[in-house]
Protein backbone atom coordinates (compact mmCIF):
# COMPACT_ATOMS: atom_id res chain seq x y z
CA UNK A 1 0.00 0.00 0.00
CA UNK A 2 2.85 2.47 1.09
CA UNK A 3 5.12 1.71 -1.48
CA UNK A 4 2.21 1.65 -4.11
CA UNK A 5 0.97 5.00 -2.86
CA UNK A 6 4.72 6.35 -2.57
CA UNK A 7 4.73 5.04 -6.67
CA UNK A 8 1.65 7.16 -7.96
CA UNK A 9 2.98 9.89 -6.05
CA UNK A 10 6.76 9.85 -7.97
CA UNK A 11 4.61 9.71 -11.67
CA UNK A 12 2.55 12.78 -10.02
CA UNK A 13 5.43 14.93 -9.45
CA UNK A 14 7.86 13.28 -12.66
CA UNK A 15 5.04 14.17 -14.96
CA UNK A 16 4.39 17.46 -13.56
CA UNK A 17 8.61 18.14 -14.08
CA UNK A 18 8.36 17.01 -17.68
CA UNK A 19 5.25 19.11 -18.49
CA UNK A 20 6.98 22.06 -16.78
CA UNK A 21 10.14 21.55 -18.82
CA UNK A 22 8.31 21.19 -21.93
CA UNK A 23 6.61 24.82 -21.15
CA UNK A 24 10.27 26.35 -20.16
CA UNK A 25 11.26 25.00 -23.29
CA UNK A 26 8.86 26.13 -25.48
CA UNK A 27 9.42 29.30 -23.94
CA UNK A 28 12.76 29.91 -23.83
CA UNK A 29 12.63 28.45 -27.56
CA UNK A 30 10.23 31.55 -28.59
CA UNK A 31 12.08 34.54 -26.77
CA UNK A 32 15.51 33.38 -28.47
CA UNK A 33 14.83 32.74 -32.12
CA UNK A 34 11.71 35.79 -32.63
CA UNK A 35 14.61 38.07 -31.53
CA UNK A 36 17.16 37.05 -33.48
CA UNK A 37 15.83 35.69 -36.23
CA UNK A 38 17.52 38.08 -39.20
CA UNK A 39 16.01 39.48 -42.09
CA UNK A 40 18.56 39.76 -44.66
CA UNK A 41 21.95 38.23 -43.74
CA UNK A 42 24.78 40.61 -44.17
CA UNK A 43 27.94 39.67 -43.49
CA UNK A 44 30.43 42.72 -42.39
CA UNK A 45 32.61 43.46 -40.02
CA UNK A 46 32.43 43.26 -36.17
CA UNK A 47 34.38 43.44 -33.00
CA UNK A 48 37.07 40.61 -31.83
CA UNK A 49 35.26 37.39 -30.94
CA UNK A 50 34.04 36.46 -27.39
CA UNK A 51 36.78 34.91 -25.30
CA UNK A 52 34.43 31.77 -24.33
CA UNK A 53 32.19 29.39 -26.24
CA UNK A 54 29.14 31.67 -27.13
CA UNK A 55 26.10 31.02 -24.56
CA UNK A 56 23.55 28.76 -25.52
CA UNK A 57 21.77 31.70 -26.81
CA UNK A 58 24.25 32.63 -29.15
CA UNK A 59 24.33 28.92 -30.24
CA UNK A 60 21.02 29.15 -31.70
CA UNK A 61 21.33 32.25 -32.83
CA UNK A 62 24.19 31.13 -35.22
CA UNK A 63 22.89 28.11 -35.86
CA UNK A 64 19.50 30.19 -37.10
CA UNK A 65 22.07 32.48 -39.05
CA UNK A 66 23.62 29.64 -40.43
CA UNK A 67 20.80 27.14 -41.31
CA UNK A 68 19.16 30.48 -43.42
CA UNK A 69 19.54 30.46 -47.38
CA UNK A 70 21.31 33.92 -47.15
CA UNK A 71 20.28 35.96 -49.79
CA UNK A 72 23.20 36.02 -52.23
CA UNK A 73 22.79 39.51 -53.97
CA UNK A 74 23.07 41.19 -50.71
CA UNK A 75 24.98 39.50 -49.12
CA UNK A 76 28.93 41.16 -48.34
CA UNK A 77 31.93 39.80 -46.45
CA UNK A 78 34.46 41.94 -44.66
CA UNK A 79 37.27 40.12 -42.65
CA UNK A 80 38.46 40.79 -39.26
CA UNK A 81 41.82 39.76 -38.22
CA UNK A 82 41.50 36.79 -35.62
CA UNK A 83 44.89 37.50 -34.51
CA UNK A 84 44.14 40.48 -32.91
CA UNK A 85 42.06 39.01 -30.14
CA UNK A 86 44.97 37.68 -28.12
CA UNK A 87 42.85 34.85 -27.08
CA UNK A 88 45.36 31.68 -26.63
CA UNK A 89 42.21 29.17 -26.38
CA UNK A 90 40.54 30.86 -29.11
CA UNK A 91 38.89 28.45 -31.64
CA UNK A 92 40.03 30.19 -34.74
CA UNK A 93 43.02 29.67 -36.33
CA UNK A 94 45.62 32.87 -37.20
CA UNK A 95 44.93 31.58 -40.79
CA UNK A 96 41.50 32.01 -41.11
CA UNK A 97 39.51 35.58 -40.97
CA UNK A 98 36.23 35.98 -39.25
CA UNK A 99 33.25 36.10 -41.02
CA UNK A 100 30.35 37.28 -39.19
CA UNK A 101 26.82 37.76 -39.78
CA UNK A 102 24.81 40.45 -38.90
CA UNK A 103 21.44 41.98 -39.39
CA UNK A 104 21.27 44.73 -42.24
CA UNK A 105 18.26 45.63 -44.70
CA UNK A 106 18.29 45.58 -48.40
CA UNK A 107 20.01 49.14 -49.40
CA UNK A 108 23.58 48.51 -48.15
CA UNK A 109 25.61 48.12 -50.82
CA UNK A 110 27.32 44.93 -50.99
CA UNK A 111 31.70 45.60 -51.53
CA UNK A 112 33.28 44.41 -54.51
CA UNK A 113 34.55 41.10 -53.30
CA UNK A 114 35.28 38.40 -55.36
CA UNK A 115 34.22 35.55 -53.28
CA UNK A 116 30.63 33.94 -53.52
CA UNK A 117 29.88 33.98 -50.16
CA UNK A 118 28.48 33.51 -47.44
CA UNK A 119 27.95 29.53 -48.60
CA UNK A 120 24.67 27.83 -49.33
CA UNK A 121 23.91 25.98 -46.23
CA UNK A 122 21.48 23.15 -45.30
CA UNK A 123 19.63 22.34 -42.82
CA UNK A 124 20.07 17.86 -42.41
CA UNK A 125 18.16 17.35 -39.22
CA UNK A 126 19.71 17.96 -35.86
CA UNK A 127 23.42 18.95 -38.74
CA UNK A 128 23.75 22.09 -40.52
CA UNK A 129 26.11 20.98 -43.60
CA UNK A 130 28.30 23.79 -45.62
CA UNK A 131 28.37 23.35 -49.02
CA UNK A 132 31.16 24.11 -51.02
CA UNK A 133 32.94 25.82 -48.19
CA UNK A 134 35.74 25.27 -50.23
CA UNK A 135 35.42 24.16 -53.98
CA UNK A 136 38.06 22.98 -55.87
CA UNK A 137 39.93 25.27 -58.20
CA UNK A 138 39.86 23.67 -61.07
CA UNK A 139 36.53 24.34 -62.70
CA UNK A 140 34.35 21.16 -62.63
CA UNK A 141 34.80 18.43 -65.36
CA UNK A 142 31.46 18.45 -67.41
CA UNK A 143 28.48 15.87 -66.28
CA UNK A 144 29.63 12.62 -68.00
CA UNK A 145 33.19 13.03 -68.54
CA UNK A 146 34.27 12.12 -65.12
CA UNK A 147 33.80 10.16 -62.23
CA UNK A 148 33.61 11.79 -58.74
CA UNK A 149 35.16 10.37 -55.58
CA UNK A 150 33.09 11.13 -52.63
CA UNK A 151 34.38 10.65 -49.14
CA UNK A 152 34.10 12.06 -45.75
CA UNK A 153 35.95 12.10 -42.40
CA UNK A 154 36.66 13.83 -39.44
CA UNK A 155 40.12 16.05 -39.25
CA UNK A 156 41.85 12.93 -37.79
CA UNK A 157 42.13 11.45 -41.22
CA UNK A 158 42.45 14.20 -43.44
CA UNK A 159 45.77 13.13 -44.49
CA UNK A 160 44.84 10.30 -46.36
CA UNK A 161 43.52 13.20 -48.78
CA UNK A 162 46.46 13.80 -51.09
CA UNK A 163 46.63 9.95 -51.91
CA UNK A 164 43.67 9.56 -52.80
CA UNK A 165 43.16 12.81 -54.64
CA UNK A 166 46.86 11.60 -56.66
CA UNK A 167 45.73 8.44 -57.18
CA UNK A 168 42.18 9.52 -58.81
CA UNK A 169 42.71 11.68 -61.64
CA UNK A 170 39.83 13.44 -61.20
CA UNK A 171 36.83 15.44 -58.38
CA UNK A 172 37.07 14.73 -55.24
CA UNK A 173 34.12 15.94 -53.10
CA UNK A 174 35.10 15.61 -49.32
CA UNK A 175 32.54 16.15 -46.56
CA UNK A 176 34.19 16.72 -42.89
CA UNK A 177 32.71 16.53 -39.52
CA UNK A 178 33.64 19.12 -37.88
CA UNK A 179 31.61 20.25 -34.50
CA UNK A 180 32.77 23.10 -32.20
CA UNK A 181 36.51 23.20 -31.45
CA UNK A 182 36.81 20.40 -34.35
CA UNK A 183 36.21 23.08 -36.63
CA UNK A 184 39.25 25.45 -36.50
CA UNK A 185 41.49 22.36 -36.67
CA UNK A 186 40.06 20.84 -39.41
CA UNK A 187 39.67 24.32 -41.88
CA UNK A 188 43.15 24.41 -40.53
CA UNK A 189 44.25 21.00 -41.84
CA UNK A 190 42.09 21.68 -45.00
CA UNK A 191 44.61 24.84 -45.94
CA UNK A 192 47.63 22.47 -44.73
CA UNK A 193 46.97 20.44 -47.35
CA UNK A 194 45.76 22.98 -50.20
CA UNK A 195 49.21 24.79 -49.85
CA UNK A 196 51.94 21.92 -48.49
CA UNK A 197 49.83 18.86 -50.51
CA UNK A 198 50.14 17.73 -53.86
CA UNK A 199 48.72 20.50 -56.27
CA UNK A 200 45.91 17.88 -57.19
CA UNK A 201 44.21 18.41 -53.71
CA UNK A 202 43.97 22.47 -54.42
CA UNK A 203 42.91 21.78 -58.16
CA UNK A 204 40.04 18.92 -57.84
CA UNK A 205 39.28 18.47 -53.82
CA UNK A 206 36.00 20.37 -53.12
CA UNK A 207 35.36 20.20 -49.14
CA UNK A 208 31.90 20.38 -47.21
CA UNK A 209 31.39 21.12 -43.65
CA UNK A 210 28.93 18.96 -41.30
CA UNK A 211 28.37 19.95 -37.89
CA UNK A 212 25.45 19.61 -35.21
CA UNK A 213 23.57 22.72 -35.23
CA UNK A 214 23.86 23.53 -31.61
CA UNK A 215 27.72 23.41 -32.14
CA UNK A 216 27.63 25.80 -35.03
CA UNK A 217 30.47 27.88 -34.83
CA UNK A 218 29.76 31.45 -32.94
CA UNK A 219 30.90 32.71 -36.67
CA UNK A 220 31.83 31.17 -39.41
CA UNK A 221 35.13 31.26 -40.72
CA UNK A 222 36.59 31.80 -44.80
CA UNK A 223 39.74 30.83 -45.56
CA UNK A 224 41.81 32.92 -47.81
CA UNK A 225 43.64 32.23 -51.15
CA UNK A 226 47.06 31.79 -50.12
CA UNK A 227 48.35 34.91 -51.26
CA UNK A 228 45.95 36.74 -48.77
CA UNK A 229 46.90 34.81 -46.01
CA UNK A 230 50.71 35.68 -46.28
CA UNK A 231 50.29 38.34 -43.58
CA UNK A 232 49.28 35.78 -41.44
CA UNK A 233 51.29 33.44 -39.57
CA UNK A 234 52.28 31.07 -42.46
CA UNK A 235 51.42 27.44 -42.05
CA UNK A 236 54.57 25.68 -42.39
CA UNK A 237 55.27 23.23 -44.92
CA UNK A 238 58.22 21.98 -43.50
CA UNK A 239 57.27 20.90 -39.99
CA UNK A 240 54.69 19.14 -41.74
CA UNK A 241 51.59 17.64 -41.10
CA UNK A 242 52.54 16.14 -37.41
CA UNK A 243 52.07 19.56 -35.33
CA UNK A 244 48.17 19.42 -37.35
CA UNK A 245 47.52 15.82 -35.41
CA UNK A 246 45.49 16.77 -32.92
CA UNK A 247 42.69 14.82 -31.17
CA UNK A 248 39.29 15.97 -30.68
CA UNK A 249 38.29 16.92 -27.46
CA UNK A 250 34.84 17.85 -28.10
CA UNK A 251 33.57 14.64 -29.66
CA UNK A 252 34.44 12.49 -26.80
CA UNK A 253 34.04 14.63 -23.86
CA UNK A 254 30.55 15.52 -25.49
CA UNK A 255 30.44 11.48 -26.37
CA UNK A 256 29.62 12.80 -30.26
CA UNK A 257 29.00 10.08 -32.53
CA UNK A 258 30.15 10.86 -36.24
CA UNK A 259 27.32 11.12 -38.41
CA UNK A 260 29.19 9.31 -41.08
CA UNK A 261 25.74 8.90 -43.24
CA UNK A 262 25.09 12.43 -43.19
CA UNK A 263 28.58 12.99 -44.81
CA UNK A 264 28.64 10.27 -47.28
CA UNK A 265 24.86 11.62 -48.39
CA UNK A 266 26.53 15.01 -48.56
CA UNK A 267 29.19 14.22 -50.48
CA UNK A 268 28.35 12.50 -52.70
CA UNK A 269 24.78 15.03 -53.33
CA UNK A 270 27.49 17.66 -53.85
CA UNK A 271 29.25 15.69 -56.69
CA UNK A 272 29.13 17.60 -60.21
CA UNK A 273 29.28 14.58 -62.08
CA UNK A 274 26.95 11.89 -63.15
CA UNK A 275 28.73 8.82 -61.76
CA UNK A 276 29.97 8.63 -58.30
CA UNK A 277 32.09 6.30 -56.15
CA UNK A 278 30.79 6.75 -52.23
CA UNK A 279 33.90 5.31 -50.80
CA UNK A 280 35.98 5.58 -47.24
CA UNK A 281 38.68 8.23 -46.86
CA UNK A 282 41.00 5.72 -45.77
CA UNK A 283 40.56 3.30 -48.88
CA UNK A 284 43.06 4.00 -51.54
CA UNK A 285 42.10 3.70 -55.67
CA UNK A 286 43.75 1.55 -57.95
CA UNK A 287 45.32 3.85 -60.79
CA UNK A 288 43.46 4.88 -64.08
CA UNK A 289 39.80 3.93 -62.82
CA UNK A 290 38.47 7.49 -63.94
CA UNK A 291 39.42 7.39 -67.91
CA UNK A 292 38.73 3.31 -68.05
CA UNK A 293 35.32 3.00 -66.55
CA UNK A 294 34.04 5.93 -68.63
CA UNK A 295 35.84 3.48 -71.47
CA UNK A 296 33.84 0.80 -70.01
CA UNK A 297 30.48 2.66 -69.69
CA UNK A 298 30.49 4.37 -73.14
CA UNK A 299 31.07 0.57 -74.40
CA UNK A 300 28.22 -0.73 -72.55
CA UNK A 301 25.61 1.70 -74.03
CA UNK A 302 27.16 0.51 -77.69
CA UNK A 303 26.27 -2.93 -76.63
CA UNK A 304 23.31 -2.27 -75.03
CA UNK A 305 21.75 0.45 -77.59
CA UNK A 306 17.79 0.19 -76.94
CA UNK A 307 17.85 -2.39 -74.63
CA UNK A 308 16.25 -2.42 -71.10
CA UNK A 309 19.07 -1.13 -68.83
CA UNK A 310 18.78 -3.00 -65.20
CA UNK A 311 19.29 -0.89 -62.31
CA UNK A 312 23.34 -1.65 -61.53
CA UNK A 313 25.97 -0.27 -59.87
CA UNK A 314 29.71 -1.60 -60.65
CA UNK A 315 31.56 -2.62 -57.32
CA UNK A 316 35.35 -2.71 -56.83
CA UNK A 317 36.91 -5.30 -54.42
CA UNK A 318 38.61 -4.33 -51.37
CA UNK A 319 41.95 -5.61 -49.97
CA UNK A 320 44.49 -4.29 -46.77
CA UNK A 321 47.70 -4.35 -46.82
CA UNK A 322 50.23 -5.29 -43.80
CA UNK A 323 51.72 -1.56 -42.58
CA UNK A 324 55.57 -2.55 -43.94
CA UNK A 325 54.28 -2.38 -47.40
CA UNK A 326 53.01 0.08 -50.08
CA UNK A 327 49.23 0.38 -51.10
CA UNK A 328 49.42 -1.44 -54.34
CA UNK A 329 48.53 0.57 -57.31
CA UNK A 330 47.92 -2.25 -60.06
CA UNK A 331 46.25 -5.44 -59.90
CA UNK A 332 49.43 -6.93 -60.65
CA UNK A 333 50.84 -5.12 -57.32
CA UNK A 334 48.25 -6.06 -55.38
CA UNK A 335 47.75 -10.02 -56.48
CA UNK A 336 51.64 -10.26 -55.98
CA UNK A 337 51.27 -8.93 -52.33
CA UNK A 338 48.16 -11.60 -51.86
CA UNK A 339 50.27 -14.33 -52.96
CA UNK A 340 52.83 -13.12 -50.98
CA UNK A 341 50.73 -13.23 -47.78
CA UNK A 342 51.42 -9.50 -47.11
CA UNK A 343 47.64 -8.69 -48.53
CA UNK A 344 44.12 -9.45 -47.50
CA UNK A 345 40.93 -9.23 -48.72
CA UNK A 346 39.54 -6.24 -46.64
CA UNK A 347 38.19 -6.90 -42.96
CA UNK A 348 39.22 -10.74 -43.37
CA UNK A 349 39.91 -11.00 -39.51
CA UNK A 350 37.13 -8.67 -38.75
CA UNK A 351 34.47 -9.45 -40.69
CA UNK A 352 34.92 -11.92 -43.80
CA UNK A 353 31.25 -11.61 -45.26
CA UNK A 354 31.10 -8.35 -45.71
CA UNK A 355 33.28 -8.58 -48.43
CA UNK A 356 33.23 -11.89 -49.29
CA UNK A 357 31.89 -11.78 -53.37
CA UNK A 358 30.77 -14.63 -55.24
CA UNK A 359 34.33 -16.12 -56.75
CA UNK A 360 36.54 -13.87 -55.13
CA UNK A 361 39.80 -16.09 -55.53
CA UNK A 362 39.58 -16.58 -59.01
CA UNK A 363 38.93 -12.95 -59.21
CA UNK A 364 42.93 -12.99 -57.95
CA UNK A 365 43.42 -15.44 -60.69
CA UNK A 366 42.66 -13.31 -63.66
CA UNK A 367 45.22 -10.62 -64.51
CA UNK A 368 44.26 -9.02 -67.88
CA UNK A 369 45.95 -9.85 -70.65
CA UNK A 370 49.75 -8.35 -72.09
CA UNK A 371 48.11 -5.05 -74.39
CA UNK A 372 45.22 -4.80 -72.25
CA UNK A 373 46.16 -3.76 -68.73
CA UNK A 374 44.06 -0.15 -69.70
CA UNK A 375 40.96 -1.64 -70.15
CA UNK A 376 38.24 -2.25 -67.90
CA UNK A 377 35.79 -4.88 -67.81
CA UNK A 378 32.98 -6.70 -65.56
CA UNK A 379 34.50 -9.89 -63.95
CA UNK A 380 31.33 -11.21 -62.84
CA UNK A 381 27.85 -9.49 -62.22
CA UNK A 382 25.87 -11.20 -59.36
CA UNK A 383 22.80 -9.91 -56.51
CA UNK A 384 23.54 -9.09 -53.48
CA UNK A 385 21.39 -12.10 -51.85
CA UNK A 386 21.37 -15.08 -49.47
CA UNK A 387 23.84 -16.45 -48.79
CA UNK A 388 25.49 -12.39 -49.17
CA UNK A 389 23.24 -10.52 -47.29
CA UNK A 390 26.30 -9.29 -44.91
CA UNK A 391 28.26 -8.44 -48.11
CA UNK A 392 29.15 -4.68 -48.21
CA UNK A 393 30.42 -3.79 -51.47
CA UNK A 394 31.38 -0.22 -52.32
CA UNK A 395 30.83 0.90 -55.84
CA UNK A 396 30.66 3.16 -58.78
CA UNK A 397 27.31 3.60 -59.22
CA UNK A 398 24.91 7.25 -59.47
CA UNK A 399 23.18 9.88 -57.24
CA UNK A 400 19.50 8.04 -58.00
CA UNK A 401 20.57 5.04 -55.82
CA UNK A 402 19.17 5.43 -52.42
CA UNK A 403 20.70 7.49 -49.98
CA UNK A 404 22.32 6.06 -46.61
CA UNK A 405 19.88 6.51 -43.64
CA UNK A 406 21.39 9.41 -41.95
CA UNK A 407 20.13 8.08 -38.36
CA UNK A 408 22.98 5.28 -38.12
CA UNK A 409 26.42 6.44 -36.76
CA UNK A 410 29.44 5.41 -37.69
CA UNK A 411 30.04 3.99 -33.89
CA UNK A 412 26.87 2.14 -34.72
CA UNK A 413 28.61 -0.08 -37.48
CA UNK A 414 26.25 -1.54 -39.97
CA UNK A 415 25.80 1.96 -40.99
CA UNK A 416 26.12 0.66 -44.46
CA UNK A 417 24.07 -1.98 -44.35
CA UNK A 418 20.10 -0.80 -44.55
CA UNK A 419 21.14 0.99 -48.04
CA UNK A 420 22.64 -2.55 -49.08
CA UNK A 421 19.22 -4.00 -47.90
CA UNK A 422 17.45 -1.86 -50.24
CA UNK A 423 19.48 -2.22 -52.99
CA UNK A 424 18.81 -5.76 -53.18
CA UNK A 425 15.05 -5.22 -52.60
CA UNK A 426 15.26 -3.23 -55.75
CA UNK A 427 16.72 -6.12 -57.15
CA UNK A 428 19.98 -3.95 -58.11
CA UNK A 429 22.56 -5.90 -60.56
CA UNK A 430 26.24 -5.88 -58.42
CA UNK A 431 29.11 -5.69 -61.37
CA UNK A 432 32.13 -6.52 -59.71
CA UNK A 433 34.52 -4.54 -61.99
CA UNK A 434 37.64 -7.01 -62.83
CA UNK A 435 40.98 -4.80 -62.84
CA UNK A 436 39.96 -1.94 -60.50
CA UNK A 437 40.15 -2.18 -56.58
CA UNK A 438 40.38 -0.40 -52.99
CA UNK A 439 42.91 -0.64 -50.61
CA UNK A 440 42.74 0.31 -47.55
CA UNK A 441 45.91 2.84 -45.86
CA UNK A 442 48.37 0.64 -45.02
CA UNK A 443 48.18 -1.52 -41.67
CA UNK A 444 45.60 -4.85 -41.04
CA UNK A 445 42.46 -4.29 -38.86
CA UNK A 446 41.65 -6.89 -35.63
CA UNK A 447 39.15 -6.27 -33.01
CA UNK A 448 39.39 -4.29 -30.33
CA UNK A 449 37.87 -4.52 -26.83
CA UNK A 450 37.89 -1.45 -25.52
CA UNK A 451 36.72 -0.25 -29.07
CA UNK A 452 33.59 -2.81 -28.76
CA UNK A 453 32.87 -1.64 -25.41
CA UNK A 454 32.77 2.21 -25.94
CA UNK A 455 30.79 1.44 -29.51
CA UNK A 456 28.11 -0.85 -27.76
CA UNK A 457 25.35 1.94 -26.77
CA UNK A 458 25.54 3.33 -30.34
CA UNK A 459 25.52 -0.06 -31.98
CA UNK A 460 22.26 -0.77 -29.88
CA UNK A 461 21.37 2.37 -31.30
CA UNK A 462 21.72 1.49 -34.58
CA UNK A 463 20.48 -1.55 -34.62
CA UNK A 464 17.13 -0.50 -33.38
CA UNK A 465 17.04 2.23 -36.47
CA UNK A 466 18.16 -0.59 -38.94
CA UNK A 467 15.03 -3.39 -37.73
CA UNK A 468 13.01 -0.50 -38.15
CA UNK A 469 14.31 0.55 -41.33
CA UNK A 470 14.45 -2.99 -42.96
CA UNK A 471 10.59 -3.43 -41.80
CA UNK A 472 9.61 0.24 -43.06
CA UNK A 473 11.64 -0.77 -46.69
CA UNK A 474 9.82 -4.22 -46.70
CA UNK A 475 6.50 -2.41 -46.69
CA UNK A 476 7.61 0.29 -49.17
CA UNK A 477 9.25 -2.20 -51.87
CA UNK A 478 7.42 -5.75 -50.58
CA UNK A 479 9.67 -8.26 -50.06
CA UNK A 480 11.65 -9.99 -52.22
CA UNK A 481 13.37 -13.77 -51.45
CA UNK A 482 17.38 -14.14 -50.87
CA UNK A 483 17.22 -10.40 -49.26
C1 LIG B 1 16.76 43.38 -38.38
O1 LIG B 1 16.40 44.41 -39.29
C2 LIG B 1 15.00 44.58 -39.42
C3 LIG B 1 14.76 45.61 -40.51
O2 LIG B 1 15.64 46.69 -40.38
C4 LIG B 1 14.41 44.97 -38.07
O3 LIG B 1 13.02 45.10 -38.20
C5 LIG B 1 14.73 43.89 -37.05
O4 LIG B 1 14.26 44.26 -35.78
C6 LIG B 1 16.23 43.67 -36.99
N1 LIG B 1 16.51 42.54 -36.12
C7 LIG B 1 17.52 42.56 -35.27
C8 LIG B 1 17.70 41.34 -34.47
O5 LIG B 1 18.26 43.50 -35.15
C1 LIG C 1 43.71 27.16 -22.52
O1 LIG C 1 44.50 26.10 -23.01
C2 LIG C 1 45.51 25.69 -22.12
C3 LIG C 1 46.35 24.60 -22.80
O2 LIG C 1 46.20 24.63 -24.17
C4 LIG C 1 44.88 25.17 -20.83
O3 LIG C 1 45.90 24.79 -19.91
C5 LIG C 1 44.02 26.24 -20.22
O4 LIG C 1 43.34 25.72 -19.09
C6 LIG C 1 43.02 26.75 -21.22
N1 LIG C 1 42.28 27.85 -20.66
C7 LIG C 1 40.96 27.94 -20.72
C8 LIG C 1 40.37 29.16 -20.17
O5 LIG C 1 40.27 27.06 -21.27
C1 LIG D 1 38.60 41.06 -58.19
O1 LIG D 1 39.23 40.48 -59.31
C2 LIG D 1 39.68 41.44 -60.26
C3 LIG D 1 40.24 40.68 -61.46
O2 LIG D 1 40.42 39.36 -61.22
C4 LIG D 1 40.72 42.36 -59.62
O3 LIG D 1 41.16 43.33 -60.55
C5 LIG D 1 40.11 43.03 -58.42
O4 LIG D 1 41.07 43.79 -57.76
C6 LIG D 1 39.53 42.00 -57.46
N1 LIG D 1 38.84 42.67 -56.39
C7 LIG D 1 39.09 42.43 -55.12
C8 LIG D 1 38.29 43.21 -54.15
O5 LIG D 1 39.90 41.59 -54.75
C1 LIG E 1 42.27 16.71 -61.66
O1 LIG E 1 41.11 16.29 -62.32
C2 LIG E 1 41.17 16.32 -63.72
C3 LIG E 1 39.83 15.95 -64.26
O2 LIG E 1 38.86 16.76 -63.69
C4 LIG E 1 42.24 15.36 -64.19
O3 LIG E 1 42.34 15.42 -65.59
C5 LIG E 1 43.55 15.72 -63.56
O4 LIG E 1 44.50 14.73 -63.87
C6 LIG E 1 43.44 15.83 -62.07
N1 LIG E 1 44.63 16.43 -61.55
C7 LIG E 1 45.53 15.73 -60.89
C8 LIG E 1 46.73 16.46 -60.46
O5 LIG E 1 45.37 14.56 -60.65
C1 LIG F 1 59.22 25.11 -39.96
O1 LIG F 1 59.43 23.82 -39.40
C2 LIG F 1 60.77 23.40 -39.46
C3 LIG F 1 60.83 21.96 -39.00
O2 LIG F 1 60.08 21.75 -37.87
C4 LIG F 1 61.61 24.33 -38.61
O3 LIG F 1 62.97 23.91 -38.67
C5 LIG F 1 61.47 25.74 -39.13
O4 LIG F 1 62.16 26.64 -38.29
C6 LIG F 1 60.01 26.16 -39.21
N1 LIG F 1 59.90 27.45 -39.88
C7 LIG F 1 59.20 28.45 -39.37
C8 LIG F 1 59.16 29.69 -40.20
O5 LIG F 1 58.63 28.37 -38.31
Amino acid sequence: MWLRNEGRLFGVVFVLFNVLLAIFNVLNYRVASRATVPCVVIVAPTPPPPVDTPAPTAHRRNAALTSTRPAAPTASLTWTDAATTGDQNSTTTPHTQIVRARNSTREETPLPLNYTLPWETEQRDKYTVVKRYIPADRPAPAYDESVTLCTQGTFEFLQHVPELCDRWEGPLSVSVYAPGTDLPVAVRKILFLRKCGPPCVRLNVSWHLVYESSLAPSRLEAPLDTADMAEYEPLNCTAGFKPLQLVSEIRSSKKLPYPINVARNVARQLAGTRYVLASDIELYPSLHIVPRFLDLVSRLAEKEMGKVIPRRVFTLPIFEIKKEFPAPKTKEELVKRVKEGHAIFFHKWVCDACQNFPRRDQWLKTLPEKGKEDILGIFQTTKRQMPRTAWEPIYIGTNEEPLYDERLTWEGKRDKMSQMFELCLLDYDFCILDNAFLVHSPGIKTLSSVDQRRRAPFMYKNNAVHNKLLAQMKKKYGPRKGC
